[in-house]
């Protein structure tokens, strides 16, 4: 059987191009939706060009023109959605329901991957306001999924690596600090680290499997499971150097942020099921999934101290 074509939608994302690296990469047939509402967006465009070089074909097609899309959809086996949905930067999760739409019209696509890549939101009914949002519209999006029919693949990719290792798993910083970090409660909840790139990888290669077919993929490579602590042991060890440490109770957190814009809000309650709940690792994998690092054994991930290298 051959490899299937892949339409990949929100392919120039900070996920999305990795999609469309890992997709050419693993020798599929590469299709990127190119939405003329970017107009003059010369950085977009760009990005687009780069990707027709590597081997990719630029689809031009519109999640508010239901032809175009249907037209782009029939193009390929799998669709591959990774349209924004982190409020400090755009969240579209339910345009995708355009798309759910053009994929059932359509007929014939073989699977469907809607943009998720975070925490499983089907384990996250008590999730709290303001940051249900992001769990709620996923989930609406999968009972779309569902009610049409489609067969799918849920990707749980759990913490991105550049968010969450970044900032030594602090709320609001991208970047490790030489001097001091802020524990979230005792810092001990276990948490899971993914590259970005990695994701992307684990993600194409679930796409023709039979195993992950109307499953979700949750990605847990196990030497990156690991608390805020034990992140930052492997950081202090790279730089030779103890942080000054302090740290805020889950009751301080929730105060401050109150004070917090919605969209910062929405982020804080994600840290909080993830740094105080352990919301990741609190549950076993069950029937209805599979895991990434054990289906793909061959692959040899990142690792949380060789991501955190890079920024010594
Ligand atoms: N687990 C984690 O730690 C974590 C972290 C970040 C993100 N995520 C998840 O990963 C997924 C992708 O997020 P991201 O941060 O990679 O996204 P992003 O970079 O913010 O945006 C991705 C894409 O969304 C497209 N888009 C935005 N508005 C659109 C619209 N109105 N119509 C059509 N396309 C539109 C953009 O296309 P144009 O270029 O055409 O504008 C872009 O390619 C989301 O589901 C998010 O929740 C998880």
């Amino acid at each position: 059987m051959g490899k299937s074509a892949v339409l990949i939608v929100g392919g120039t994302g900070y996920l999305g191009k990795r999609l469309v690296k890992a997709s050419l990469e693993q020798g599929h047939e590469t299709y990127v939706l190119h939405r003329p509402e970017i107009g003059v967006d010369i950085e977009r465009v760009q990005m687009l060009l780069s990707f027709k070089e590597q081997g990719a074909r630029l689809v031009s097609g519109s999640l508010n023109d239901h032809r175009s899309l249907v037209n782009a959809v029939k193009l390929a086996d799998v669709v591959i959605c990774a349209i924004s949905g982190v409020h400090i930067r755009s969240h579209q999760i339910l345009l995708q329901l355009k798309l759910v739409d053009a994929i059932k019209e359509a007929g014939n696509v073989k699977r469907f991957l809607p943009s998720e890549f975070g925490t499983d939101p089907a384990r996250m009914k008590d999730a709290m306001e303001p940051g249900r949002v992001t769990f709620d519209d996923k989930m609406t999006v999968r009972k779309a999924i569902e009610a049409a029919g489609i067969p799918f693949t849920y990707v749980s990719a759990n913490c991105f690596a550049g968010y969450f290792l970044g900032g030594l798993c602090q709320p609001g910083k991208i970047l490790p600090s030489k001097e001091h970090v802020l524990f979230l409660g005792d810092g001990n909840q276990k948490a899971i680290y993914v590259d970005e790139d990695d994701i992307a990888m684990y993600t194409i290669k679930s796409i023709d499997d039979p195993r992950t077919l109307n499953k979700t993929l949750y990605i847990r490579p196990p030497k990156n499971i690991l608390s805020q602590r034990e992140v930052v042991e492997i950081w202090e060890k790279l730089i030779g150097k103890e942080l000054l440490k302090s740290s805020i109770s889950k009751e301080e957190f929730l105060g401050t942020m109150k004070s917090k814009d919605y969209a910062e809000q929405v982020g804080l309650t994600h840290y909080y099921h993830v740094c105080y709940e352990g919301c990741l690792t609190n549950f076993e994998i069950g029937t209805q999934g599979e895991e990434a690092s054990k289906l793909y054994p061959e692959v040899e991930y990142t690792s949380v101290e060789e991501y955190l290298k890079r920024y010594l």
